[in-house]
């Protein structure tokens, strides 16, 4: 069986840990490795790196590991390694995925790619310059829902898609009575917090690879509660959006309008629903629920406010049952991307496209500063995506 040697810096992070490291590596390894196409296996061998020791220690401990180390420099030097993964602050992104790249190392990361998009795209020419594979994290496609989405697309479902709705969002407590449910610095610009800067890298990549490439965006964006408070109890401004309204239109016509919020309560199934509706029918997805209606059961609705309207329209909805067996999405693109990997194939879900997903968010925040609609031209290569950074990042200004 083939091993592949995969650095995991930020391993004790609570994406890091959780979701890839547990839930994914782990996994991986305790199911005797990624199922190749030829019936082979590839097994991994990992190397944990942080900043605290014990912590280390004890993350390598509780999930059976031998190795892990504080010197990043020590492993991006060791060919036993060839992958380089990286779930660091975003902050820190640019600068370690550069030291990987210069090191040679094939790069999985987490989103966003980098701060700004001029360094995202810096990012994806030096990956290609240097010939190293790259993937980045596309978790929320191998949702559930989304994957019964896509299933629907793929049989011709919708007919045409006319447009899509997106509502994502639920309260995050103040933090004064009720502690926060998420760390502070997502509401403080200075240290890359917002809800911008989060999601809307997620909203480019299930928007342009279920529905089409976005060529506009405006979006209006809010910071609706002003003062928060920490960790440590104390009260602090917030300075970043908590919420954004958006409005996307694709080349191919379709319009999207996307919700993101953390201050409204959800009364809805899940805590992210889009509703598609297209020429022969729709569909209400959530992280794992699907229902549709097609064409020829909708009900024909009249408008009159004189007479109460007894129809119970959630009835008209059929869920679309799991008829087959949904892995965990980090795990699922992991193993995605390792076979990629191990056969030399091109990974569509690589830094130009990661890069698109902080370009997304960048002209987002833009569109909101100057109140208008932004094109977004297409950024298929790299060499398009430096020519398109010197007028964002002017515009932007
Ligand atoms: N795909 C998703 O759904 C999803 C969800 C949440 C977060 N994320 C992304 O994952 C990344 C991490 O988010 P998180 O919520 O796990 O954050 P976190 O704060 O829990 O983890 C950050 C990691 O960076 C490390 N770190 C911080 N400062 C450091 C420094 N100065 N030197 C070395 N290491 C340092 C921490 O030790 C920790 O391991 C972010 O880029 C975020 O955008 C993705």
């Amino acid at each position: 069986m083939d091993t592949l040697g995969i650095i995991v810096n930020g391993a004790t992070g609570r994406m890091g840990h959780r979701q890839h490291l547990v839930r994914s590596l782990v996994a991986i390894i305790n199911q005797g490795g990624v199922p190749m196409p030829d019936g082979s296996r590839v097994q991994l061998d990992l190397v944990l790196v942080g900043r605290n020791e014990a912590k280390l220690a004890a993350a390598a401990a509780e999930n059976g590991l031998e190795n892990w180390t504080t010197d990043l420099d020590s492993v991006l030097n060791d060919p036993r390694y060839p992958v380089y993964f990286d779930p660091l602050s975003t902050s820190l992104r640019h600068d370690t995925l550069k030291r990987a790249i210069a090191a040679g190392k094939a790069i999985y990361t987490e989103k966003p790619t980098a701060e700004t998009f001029e360094q995202a795209v810096e990012l994806a020419r030096l990956a290609e310059e240097a010939k190293v594979p790259n993937g980045v994290v596309h978790d929320k496609l191998y949702l559930p829902g989304l994957l019964k989405l896509r299933r629907l697309i793929d049989d011709g479902f919708f007919g045409e898609i006319l447009s899509v709705r997106g509502e994502f969002g639920y309260w995050v407590f103040e933090g004064d009575t009720i502690p926060a449910q998420r760390p502070s610095w997502n509401y403080r610009s200075e240290d890359g917090g917002g809800i911008v800067a989060d999601m809307f890298c997620h909203w480019n990549y299930v928007i342009e690879n279920l529905f089409g490439s976005i060529s506009s965006v405006y979006a209006k964006t809010a910071t609706h509660i002003p003062t928060r408070w920490d960790e440590k109890g104390q009260a602090y401004t917030a300075t970043a959006d908590d919420a954004a309204y958006a409005i996307f239109e694709l080349a191919n016509g379709t319009i999207v309008q996307m919700n993101s919020s953390w201050d409204v309560r959800v009364n809805r199934d899940e805590l992210v629903e889009f509703q598609v509706d297209g020429t022969k029918g729709s569909a209400v997805v959530g992280l794992f629920g699907c229902k549709i209606q097609p064409r020829d059961i909708t009900p024909r609705p009249t408008w009159n406010p004189d007479i109460p309207d007894e129809h119970d329209y959630r009835a008209d909805w059929v869920e679309v049952p799991d008829n087959t067996v949904f892995d965990n999405g980090f795990k699922a693109q992991w193993e995605e991307f390792i076979r990629s990997l191990v056969l030399g194939e091109k990974y569509p879900y690589d830094l130009l496209a990661g890069a698109r997903g902080v370009r997304l968010a960048e002209t987002g925040l833009a569109s909101s500063a100057q109140g208008r609609r932004i094109e977004l031209p297409p950024l298929t290569s790299v060499d398009q995506a430096e020519a398109a950074v010197a007028p964002a990042v002017a515009k932007a200004l």
